[in-house]
């Protein structure tokens, strides 16, 4: 699945930042300006302050999102995510990506995710130990390294996370994507890709921009 899906390397649209009064209208303009993988933030005021979206608007662009080639990325940024993973797999979920810190036992969690057909990504937190995730991270297609403390998008880019990168990227095999996620634009894309990064989660980036496929081309071209 991942493997397939990114092209060398891939930025992600992150649709929090979207309007969502026009969300069917914008992801269609992104996936015409070539965007394949959408990034869908789920924070359950809990594990993160917000409570964002969830199943309900995932299967209001799963089919848009499918029929063009897409696909979705859930990051579900909850506490117990085992109690949510069949919810998003019966409302069109590609993938999800669970945290770290609030698993007990990732194995099981990725496990459980595949058993719904879903692809499985793990992420961290910005104070979490890199070693420590990078070695749960067996049975994961994707590893996520947080650049912001999760919870909100348009946050800045915390400046040690490149090298936190870095180290991911050492450590963890080739066969796994390396995701960053938070604070990502075209000032710091490149020197993301070059430390080992595959996967650029962006959503201010993209949608803080009046031409929102223009910003998402600028931000492919800038790690070209
Ligand atoms: C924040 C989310 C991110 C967020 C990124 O915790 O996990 O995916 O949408 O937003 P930007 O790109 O604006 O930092
Ligand atoms: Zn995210």
């Amino acid at each position: 699945m991942w493997r397939e899906w990114v092209r060398k390397v891939e930025v992600e649209p992150s649709l929090y930042a979207a309007d969502f009064a026009r969300l069917g209208e914008q992801v269609d303009a992104l996936l015409g300006a070539g965007a394949r993988i959408f990034h869908f933030d789920v924070g359950d005021g809990h594990f993160v302050e917000p409570v964002t979206i969830g199943p309900v608007v995932l299967r209001s662009i799963a089919g848009l999102v499918h029929e063009r080639g897409g696909v979705l990325d859930c990051h579900l940024m909850v506490e117990n995510p085992e109690r949510h993973i069949r919810q998003f797999a019966e409302a069109d979920a590609d993938s999800v990506t669970v945290h770290y810190e609030v698993c007990e036992n990732p194995a099981s969690v990725a496990a459980l995710a595949r058993e719904h057909g879903l692809a499985a990504g793990l992420a961290f937190n910005p104070d979490t130990a890199v070693g420590a995730a990078a070695a749960a991270a067996e049975g994961f297609d994707v590893v996520t390294c947080m650049s912001v403390h999760p919870g909100y998008s348009g946050q800045s880019f915390i400046p040690e996370s490149l090298e936190r990168v870095r180290a991911l990227r050492e450590l963890v095999g080739a066969d796994v994507h390396v995701q960053v996620d938070g604070g990502v634009g075209p000032g710091n894309a490149p020197d993301l890709v070059e430390a080992g990064a595959t996967v650029l989660v962006a959503a201010s980036a993209i949608f803080g921009h009046e031409d929102v496929p223009g910003a998402y081309r600028d931000l492919v071209r800038s790690v070209a």
